[in-house]
């Protein structure tokens, strides 16, 4: 202590803010694209972006119906299961925007403003240049946090990442794909050297699981106890949910917006998605519930990997079963809090949440349906009550749980009780660590 104070010297009379790193949620990132002759499906999607980074995610303008097919183009991932190796497509590199600041230092946008809820993105936006997609997750946030001197990029950093990937791939880049870790461990060094303080991680939604694994299976305890004051674990979907069935059987939006994403545009990236994976009901949390009806067979959260290789066939569905043999086994093993480091589990309910689908035919392959009933039980209207609460549940119990009634997936973000609780968390004295 004393070192530290001689190091900060005069400095050290203005306390500084205890730093903070954001780690967004499913599709909560932007991505942007580098494409060198790439093939696309269509001559007006764009081929050559000159070296230059393009925002392919999320951009309005290439959710249009003509741009749909080159987004998906742009962002199709390909898993060997022989060689345990993912691809992007031929000649497409990706990389998440906004690293630390979440201002895109793309060379080239697309954006054309008129499709934009400019009134929404003004009353959101709190710092120039803010990326879309981070003001409309972050905004009030941010401004909440900037009303406490904190300033984006000085001790409040978003870490955004390639969503369609889990653990496995962000604790390994390989091909050009992943590696998410190193530099998110690198980053809180950084933040941890420069601030003399330990960080707190605040994650959103699939950005839960992604810290869960990165905190028990990448960095060391002795690094957590060094780095880490505290992390708020917001609506983590820790066993997954309901919403993600419907993404693989048609019909959903992510939970984002419709004027930001149209509906089920980007469901042929979803149904690829390693993350899909974490995201689909695991039958650790769901159990024996059916969560979908049909006149022949129902489906729990077991037949899970069978009904995606028979609707997804030879294609998307081999591929996503073998990522579901290699990657539920592992998280349903992190299923607890990470030692030497103090975890708060915060998430909301009150919300009408999908938990069942029913259909009137049978399931096949190419399947793409709207459910002739949905049924809706409790949760934060895209999680599910029995996910969100998995860890009071099951983890042991030195992880404080906080719930906020009548409040969304989303709404969470923006919510006034939770971002009076997130100022009062930071202000606290050093929380106890379990070990
Ligand atoms: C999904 O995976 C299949 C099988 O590897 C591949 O043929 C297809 O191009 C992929 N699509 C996307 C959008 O990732
Ligand atoms: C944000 O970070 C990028 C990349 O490090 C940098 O080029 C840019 O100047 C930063 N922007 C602001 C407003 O700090
Ligand atoms: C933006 O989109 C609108 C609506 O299609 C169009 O009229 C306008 O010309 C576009 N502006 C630019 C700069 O592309
Ligand atoms: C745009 O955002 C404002 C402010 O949030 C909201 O009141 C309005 O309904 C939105 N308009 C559209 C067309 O979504
Ligand atoms: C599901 O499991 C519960 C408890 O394990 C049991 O009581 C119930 O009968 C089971 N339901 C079905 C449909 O198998
Ligand atoms: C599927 O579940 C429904 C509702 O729980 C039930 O009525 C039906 O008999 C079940 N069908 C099969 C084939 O098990
Ligand atoms: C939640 O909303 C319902 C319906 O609007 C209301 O009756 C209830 O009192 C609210 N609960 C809380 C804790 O705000």
């Amino acid at each position: 202590m004393a070192k530290r104070l001689a190091l900060c010297g005069v400095f050290c009379f203005a306390a500084a803010n205890r730093p903070v790193v954001l780690v967004p949620g499913l599709t909560g990132s932007g991505l942007e694209v580098k494409q060198h002759a790439a093939a696309m499906p269509h001559w007006y999607c764009k081929k050559d972006t000159h070296d230059k980074w393009m925002k392919a995610w999320v951009d309005p303008v290439q959710a249009l119906p003509g741009e749909v097919d080159c987004l998906i183009a742009r962002l199709t991932l390909t898993y060997d299961a022989a060689s345990d190796t993912y691809s992007n497509l031929a000649n497409v590199e990706l990389r998440a925007l906004g690293w630390a600041n979440g201002t895109g230092a793309s060379g080239l946008t697309t954006v054309n403003s008129s499709y934009v809820n400019e009134s929404y993105v003004n009353s959101v936006n709190s710092a120039h240049g803010l990326d879309l997609l981070y003001s409309y997750e972050f905004g009030p946030m941010l401004k909440k946090l900037e009303s406490r001197g904190y300033a984006l990029g000085k001790d409040v950093f978003l870490a955004p990442y390639d969503w369609r990937l889990a653990g496995d791939a962000h604790a390994q880049r390989k091909n050009g794909v992943g590696g998410y870790y190193q530099q998110l461990q690198q980053l809180i060094e950084e933040i941890v050297e420069a601030s003399g303080q330990p960080a707190v991680v605040l994650s959103h939604s699939l950005g839960c699981p992604t810290m869960l694994h990165f905190f028990h299976l990448y960095v060391s305890e002795a690094w957590r106890a060094r780095h880490i004051h505290g992390w708020l674990a917001l609506s983590g979907p820790w066993t997954g949910g309901a919403s993600q069935v419907m993404a693989y059987l048609g019909g959903w939006t992510l939970g984002l917006p419709s004027w930001l994403v149209p509906h089920d545009y980007v469901r042929p990236v979803q149904v690829n998605a390693s993350s899909g994976v974490w995201m689909t009901p695991h039958p650790k949390g769901f159990g024996n519930r059916t969560l979908v009806v049909t006149p022949s067979r129902n489906y729990t959260a077991a037949d899970m990997p069978d009904m995606v290789k028979l609707i997804g066939g030879e294609g998307w569905g081999r591929q996503t079963g073998s990522l579901f043999s290699k990657l539920q086994p592992s998280l349903a093993e992190i299923q607890s809090p990470p030692s030497g480091m103090h975890m708060e589990s915060w998430y909301s309910t009150g919300v009408p949440t999908i938990e069942g689908l029913v259909y009137d035919t049978d399931l096949s392959e190419g399947f793409n349906q709207a459910p002739s009933k949905t049924i809706r039980g409790e949760g934060d209207g895209l999680v599910n009550l029995v996910s969100l609460s998995q860890v009071e549940k099951v983890w042991p119990s030195s992880t404080t749980t906080r719930v906020f009634a009548n409040c969304s997936h989303f709404g969470i973000l923006s919510d006034p009780r939770v971002l009076e609780a997130l100022v009062e968390y930071l202000s606290e004295k050093p929380a106890p660590v379990f070990v």
